[in-house]
């Protein structure tokens, strides 16, 4: 099977799993990417079935508007009972790197509100250990050379991801040659520094249930 193969199986699979969640006041969490794309694609078809969702970007709220289903600010919803998105990589702890889309801080943002995440993706974004894919850092503009040495001084190879401006107005740092051991500490240490929105490093709020595609079938995990 192609990789899109198997992200178009986890997007079906995914829309069996949220499908019992489903009622008239039920509004998703909808994450960015071209596997979140294909669960949207597939959610437009049960659209009166549910009242709308949040989505983690512009161009993933964009996009859930033409399958017909409303999109709501995260201020005005209540509760947020499931979030649905891809990843980056994801490892046996269900901790993930994430924002290869440049959405990691919506992302995070929604994630931290939903009461479960699924992870959506085809294997080849399950890893041993998180880092081979370089960890995007989300950055406020004018910190953005400081930020770069800071995270130097943690082991990474920072790389200013040119002409990305987020949904935020913000910039991307991705962090090269950076393998975690760690990922809650890390995830902590690099928000702590000044001028980062966020970092890409979902563990401190991991998923709660991954949908794996392989060339044997989806492979669930909680
Ligand atoms: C966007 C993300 C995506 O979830 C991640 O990049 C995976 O994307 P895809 O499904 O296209 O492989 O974090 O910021």
């Amino acid at each position: 099977m192609t990789q899109d193969e198997l992200k178009a199986a986890v997007a079906d699979a995914a829309i069996k799993e949220i499908e019992p969640l489903l009622a008239k006041d039920t509004v998703l969490g909808i994450g960015t990417g071209s596997t979140a794309n294909l669960f949207i694609d597939r959610l437009g078809a049960l659209s009166d079935r549910f009242k709308g969702a949040v989505a983690s970007s512009e161009a993933s709220a964009e996009r859930l508007k033409q399958q017909g289903i409303e999109v709501f600010e995260l201020n005005s919803v209540g509760s947020v009972p499931v979030y649905i998105d891809g990843a980056d990589e994801v490892n046996d702890h269900l901790h993930m790197i994430k924002g290869g889309g440049a959405a990691l801080t919506r992302e995070k943002i929604v994630a931290a509100c939903a009461e479960r995440f699924i992870c959506i993706a085809d294997g080849s974004k399950r890893v041993d250990r998180l880092g081979a894919f370089p960890l995007p850092v989300e950055v406020i503009p004018m910190a953005r050379s400081y930020v770069a040495r800071e995270l130097v001084k943690l082991g990474a190879d920072p790389v200013y991801r040119q002409g990305v401006v987020t949904d935020n107005g913000n910039q991307i740092i991705d962090c090269f040659d950076f393998m975690i051991a760690d990922p809650v500490a890390m995830e902590a240490r690099i928000n702590a520094i000044v001028g980062v929105v966020t970092n890409g490093l979902f563990a401190a709020r991991g998923a709660d249930v991954l949908l794996l595609g392989t060339a044997e079938g989806v492979k669930r995990q909680t």
